[in-house]
């Protein structure tokens, strides 16, 4: 309706009117047979992508004027109230040292990468744009890309982001730079991942009547002959047994995560993150229960952690001003079967990686868990995984920041979780992922609702700000 009026109102010569006209006409979806769109809505479908026909919209390149406004998400000491005092979350500049990066975030609020099952060939859409988009004018500290495939066969469904050739750089630094254009001074990265035995896997919301561990097959769209893993051993029973690279392989997937950072990098993204969590390829190299390898990438503690390392060293030594993120399982929760005598990837492990990584000038390692099999036993309440972050930093890092995920937000008061685990000292970062997207102003509303400090925000939506919303809230003067 409103797009009608829009259209009817517009001056026959205006520029606007063949621009709404095309986009009414020419949209894939008014095209397409009705049978069709039902269907994609209950998910049976093939989806529709708008990359197949452009919509033909074109972006102003305007960028809000902020004189006089701090970085949304900031605090600067004018603006924490009277009696007040500053919560740690949100420290003023929380400095990355264990690389050349000079990388400061302005608060310690990070969005946690969520998969969104919404590229074609990898590409970023405007979905992304339009998701991330959302905590950038919110003002957290740092937002994480999703997992983007190293290589094509690294997806863990056909839907997921790619940085595995050069055609993706544009894309990726087309997100980058429109984001950081809404929000000045955020930072913004993206994880690097290979999917393993987990690849060519269907979305939760492409899958229709299939179950999990049907694989997407090459007719479909997937890959299911490409399936690779440090070992032939499947993630569960009916799952597909992946085949198990050799010693060169293992060395080239090495180089493919290179080439990921060198494009994340050349896209302007602020850091890369190595995903070797979630029973994708580097965590399955981590652990035992999935890494059956005789040669050096296998066996012992050193060859387990081999390609995790040796590919953190290449980064590091390529891009030494560069900042450098890992992501792990601080374990696989998988303990109850040590009993049976079945070696896992567990909290001590982790401990006795983390100084490598530091000493390797890893700026964060993220610490979240499991993923790796199907019967780990996990008990999901606040702050469930923390316990893996706080025995990392009862290593004292003496450079690298440790990150904590996994339900750091409380039901009541946002900000209480992240902030009682900040002040204990059990992490220097908090990484959210479904409060993030339940509550896309999480950040303000912890600053402001729980702990009576104002943070900056946009000031196209200061009318939102709950310290520019004195009661009555019904003044409409717009
Ligand atoms: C929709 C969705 C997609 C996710 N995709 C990724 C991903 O791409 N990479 C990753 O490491 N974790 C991913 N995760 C896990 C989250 O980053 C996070 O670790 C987990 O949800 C626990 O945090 P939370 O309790 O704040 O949601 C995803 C989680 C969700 C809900």
């Amino acid at each position: 309706m409103l797009l009608h009026n829009l259209v009817r109102r517009a001056s026959p010569g205006s520029a606007f009117l063949p621009l709404a006209s095309r986009t009414l006409h020419s949209s894939p979806r008014a095209s397409m047979p009705s049978d069709k769109i039902s269907d994609y809505a209950s998910g049976q479908a093939a989806p529709v992508w708008p990359q197949d026909k452009p919509l033909a919209l074109t972006l102003g390149h305007f960028v809000p004027a902020r004189e006089g406004h701090p970085p949304a998400g900031a605090v600067p000491a004018d603006i924490v109230p009277e009696g007040a005092s500053r919560p740690k979350l949100f420290d003023p500049r929380v400095q990355l040292s264990a690389s050349n990066s000079g990388l400061a975030l302005k608060n310690r609020v990070i969005v946690s990468p969520m998969c969104q099952y919404s590229a074609k060939d990898g590409f970023p859409s405007v979905w992304h744009l339009s998701h991330l988009g959302s905590w950038a004018l919110h003002g957290v500290g740092s937002i994480m890309v999703e997992a983007s495939g190293v290589t094509a066969a690294g997806r863990i469904t056909p839907q997921c982001l790619g940085i595995w050739k050069d055609e993706h750089i544009d894309a990726h630094a087309s997100l980058v730079s429109a984001l950081r254009t809404v929000a000045p001074g955020l930072t913004v990265g993206i994880q690097l991942a290979h999917a393993g035995r987990k690849a060519s896997t269907w979305s939760p919301y492409h899958r229709g009547e299939k179950k999990h561990k049907d694989y997407v097959t090459d007719a479909e769209g997937g890959w299911e002959g490409e399936v690779v893993a440090p070992s032939a051993v499947a993630y569960g029973e009916g799952w597909i047994t992946p085949r198990e690279l050799s010693t060169k392989e293992m060395e080239e997937l090495q180089e493919h995560f290179i080439r990921g950072a060198d494009r994340a990098f050349q896209a302007g993204y602020d850091f890369v993150e190595l995903h070797a969590a979630h029973g994708y390829f580097l965590h399955s190299c981590l652990s035992p229960l999935s890494n059956k390898r005789t040669d050096a990438y296998g066996g012992s503690f050193e060859g387990r952690t081999k390609l995790l390392l040796d590919t953190v060293r290449a980064i590091r030594s390529k891009y030494p001003n560069k900042s450098l993120w890992v992501r792990v399982s601080g374990t696989d929760f998988a303990e109850h079967v040590e009993a049976d005598g079945q070696a896992t990837w567990n909290g001590d492990e982790t401990k006795k990686l983390a100084p490598l990584l530091d000493a390797e000038g890893v700026d964060v390692l993220d610490v979240s868990a499991g993923g790796l099999v199907p019967f780990q036993k996990i008990s999901p309440k606040p702050a469930y995984q923390l316990e893996f972050a706080a025995g990392v930093k009862q290593t004292k890092p003496k450079k690298m920041l440790v990150g904590a995920v996994g339900m750091m937000e409380g039901d009541e008061y946002p900000g209480q979780v992240a902030e009682d685990a900040l002040q204990r000292g059990d992490c220097d970062l908090i990484l959210l992922a479904r409060g993030m997207m339940a509550d896309p102003a999480w950040t303000e509303h912890a600053a402001t609702e729980l702990m009576g400090v104002r943070c900056a925000g946009s000031p196209q939506y200061h009318r939102t700000h709950p310290a520019k919303r004195p009661p009555p809230r019904a003044q409409n003067h717009n």
